[in-house]
């Protein structure tokens, strides 16, 4: 089909995906999910089935010490760590304030390994982009961020969007020009539970000057006609997506755990990145 005319979504005039493969990452792959040309990228065997289990292993030792506020769902996502977007209704300094506490829970849970995903994700970013610089990101006047979310995701997740020019107004990250997000998947997950449903829609809303969005809870109807993908996790994969595009996943069967680590990349305009969770 010529690139002139390409499909798109009636609804809301939105591009069509080039294609639902789940490429591996490379610079080429990794502009196009900041432009929202595919739905997401996979990186296949990030980790053996040894460091996976590993990973489980180290975290049922030291636990998951934080549930996500989700209303609706029977069994929220537990955590060790800390998200901006969880202190979104709090004030900045409440956000910072616990960031040093959850770097000591982060270091506890790596302390049983002898590998780090977070580390090698970044290893794999700054031999992408080797001209830009890619740090923990910093809030002036605050100091460092907490980036490393460690969780189990059994129970599912309800639709959202991680947009941070809504969520996080205040905030430095706010100023990304991009927002991706990679979910490194440590636990096998089968049948039909535990698959990510990516919709084709970034979130966008119209507000008033200093109006706040809420980037969960939302009507389905933001939904309503775009297009989908869906991904099944694997063990040993990071899948990576635009966090821009609402999401949502389904609960796995009985018996099996959909465990694993996340953060947020974010692109600046200059073209460094910063992380963060
Ligand atoms: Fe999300």
């Amino acid at each position: 089909m010529p690139t002139s005319l390409a499909q798109t979504d009636t609804a809301a005039g939105q591009t069509r995906w080039k294609s639902h493969e789940e490429p591996p990452l490379t610079r080429e792959t990794f502009e196009a999910l900041c432009a929202f040309e595919i739905p997401c990228l996979r990186i296949k065997g990030f980790a053996t089935d040894a460091e996976c289990d590993e990973l489980v292993a180290a975290m049922d030792r030291v636990g998951l010490n934080k549930t996500y506020k989700v209303p609706g769902l029977v069994q929220p996502p537990r955590y060790v760590g800390l998200t901006q977007f969880e202190k979104r209704q709090e004030s900045k300094e409440a956000y910072f304030a616990e960031v040093e506490q959850a770097w000591r829970e982060h270091e506890a849970v790596l302390s049983h390994m002898r590998w780090n995903p977070f580390e090698r994700m970044w290893a794999l970013m700054r031999d992408l982009y080797p001209e830009h610089s890619l740090t923990l990101a910093e809030e002036p006047g605050y100091g460092r961020y907490y980036a490393g979310i460690i969780r189990e995701t059994s129970g599912g997740g309800t639709l959202h969007a991680d947009v941070t020019m809504y969520s996080a107004r205040d905030y430095m990250i706010s100023q990304v020009a991009s927002q991706i997000t990679w979910n490194f998947f440590a636990s096998h997950v089968e049948g039909e539970g535990g698959k990510t449903t990516l919709h084709n829609r970034p979130y966008r809303v119209q507000t008033a000057p200093g109006g706040k969005v809420e980037i969960e809870g939302f009507s389905r109807a933001y939904v309503d006609g775009a297009e989908t993908h869906i991904y099944t996790p694997a063990k040993g994969d990071v899948v990576m997506f635009n966090s821009h595009n609402p999401h949502e996943w389904t609960a796995v069967e009985q018996g099996q755990r959909r465990m694993g680590v996340s953060t947020y990349i974010g692109r600046m305009p200059d073209g460094d990145f910063i992380y963060w969770s």
